[in-house]
């Protein structure tokens, strides 16, 4: 039997939401979503809004906390940065990387990639590996190749370091084409690249491989999400645009 993964909705608030505003969201949000046992919420507010959205939930231990990136050393000379340490001294427990944002639009390549995986194990934090292919790709059937080689690039960083970190891996399938533009994957096509990255994680982590999450992310909505979230192997959403939402946001958690 395959195994069971409790459900995880994840919102990625990008640039969105500062100190203010995201200690409002706190206050309307818990309003509309009271704590489950049976799903894990986290959210990814930006780096300045952190401490003010942990604070505004000081009072729901349910709600997890993650930032949205970290530079790959382990501190320094890095004007504008974030470290791993720094990040967890503030409260996070996960790291967004290789995002789609950051490979395309900063650059970020898989070696890139893979050294933050290394550094965020290593600093006890879980990483939430963020792949997916771009429309161009996706038309050349070139899908399942580039999920896999950003898989394997990313995972090499954290096996050469510490394979124990393995079980704390989240991985976010998230088609560059539906990131943001309205265009959700079917959910077949969510679920035969999350086959894809299951086959291997199974091949390269073994049964740590078969328990790690794979959600979806990519123009979900509370329309969409109990639909995407039904899919066979989506364990979970990643959730830009409609999480900044806070009746839309807990509409999903509760999907
Ligand atoms: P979106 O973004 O939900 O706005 O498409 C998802 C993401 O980039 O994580």
């Amino acid at each position: 039997m395959a195994p069971l993964r409790r459900p995880v909705l994840a919102a990625n608030w990008k640039m969105n939401l500062g100190p203010t505003a995201a200690s409002a969201f706190l206050e309307s949000y818990l309003s509309h979503y009271a704590a489950r046992d049976d799903r894990t919420v986290i959210l990814f507010p930006s780096a300045i809004a952190f401490s003010s959205a942990r604070h505004a939930a000081e009072a729901r231990p349910d709600i997890q906390f993650g930032v949205q990136n970290v530079h790959s050393a382990e501190k320094g000379a890095f004007t504008g940065e974030t470290s791993a340490s720094m990040a967890q001294d503030a409260g996070a427990r996960f790291v967004l990387i290789g995002h789609s944002e950051r490979r395309h639009v900063f650059g970020e390549t898989d070696a890139l990639t893979a050294e933050k995986m290394s550094r965020v194990a290593s600093q006890g934090l879980a990483p939430v590996l963020c792949v997916g292919e771009k429309f161009e790709e996706r038309e050349n059937g070139e899908t399942n190749e580039v999920i896999v080689r950003q898989l394997r690039a990313a995972f090499e960083g954290l096996l050469e370091n510490d394979a124990s970190v393995l079980g704390t891996v989240v991985i976010a399938y998230e088609p560059v084409w539906a990131i943001g533009t309205g265009r959700t994957a079917h959910p077949e096509d969510a679920s035969a690249a999350h086959a894809a990255i299951r086959a291997e994680l199974s091949a390269s982590a073994g049964s740590i491989g078969d328990s790690i999450p794979i959600l979806y992310g990519g123009s979900v909505t509370a329309l969409n999400a109990s639909t995407l979230l039904a899919a066979p192997g989506v364990d979970g959403l990643l959730v830009g645009g409609a999480s900044l939402d806070p009746e839309s946001w807990a509409a999903i958690c509760n999907a």
